[in-house]
């Protein structure tokens, strides 16, 4: 398997499979502005020519440099075998070459596959109260980036 950056193709397949491989209504997360105009730096995993994962995440710069992952995806019968993690590292070093001193994502709190995969890959979590408006708590997910030498 190979990662590469986005393509409009794949933004657009995205935003047909992800209700599938989210299993739920989720394709508003699949905003266009995270191929458009936060796309830079978002990737997908291709196996046999065929997309089985995507992250589409970018670089914030307030309150400090961070890479965001905003959404991620893995096709469900290619789960558990590294698709995630090569996507996290992947991404992560990009961030990390631009600059970044931390990474961030977000879940909510019935998610209990992206909690053990966020521990798993070594990021720290936090539950915090009223994170996306009120009586709506988050799962916060951070991982500080030791800058290269
Ligand atoms: C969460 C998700 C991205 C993980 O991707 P993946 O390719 O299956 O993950 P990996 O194979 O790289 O897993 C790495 C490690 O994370 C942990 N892990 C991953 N998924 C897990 C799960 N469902 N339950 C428990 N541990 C899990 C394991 O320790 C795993 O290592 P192992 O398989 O050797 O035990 C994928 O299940 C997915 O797309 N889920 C639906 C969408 C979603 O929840 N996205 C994340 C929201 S932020």
């Amino acid at each position: 398997m190979q990662t590469r950056e986005i393509k409009k193709e794949d933004f657009d397949e995205i935003v047909e499979v992800i209700d599938r491989w989210w299993d739920g209504p989720i394709n508003t997360f699949a905003h266009p502005i995270f191929f458009y105009e936060l796309g830079d730096k978002a990737l997908i995993v291709e196996s046999d020519g065929k997309m089985i994962g995507f992250l589409l995440g970018f670089i914030a710069h307030h309150p400090v440099k961070t890479g965001y992952v905003h959404l991620v995806g893995i096709h469900p019968e290619q789960r558990r075998r590294g698709v995630g993690r090569l996507l996290y590292e992947q991404f992560t070093e990009r961030c990390k070459d631009a600059g970044c001193v931390r990474m961030k994502a977000i879940t909510t709190l019935g998610n209990e596959g992206s909690q053990r995969f966020h521990l798993a890959v070594g990021w720290t979590v936090q539950e915090i109260e009223n994170y996306a408006g009120r009586n709506r708590k988050r799962l916060v997910f951070t991982k500080d980036l030791v800058p290269t030498a």
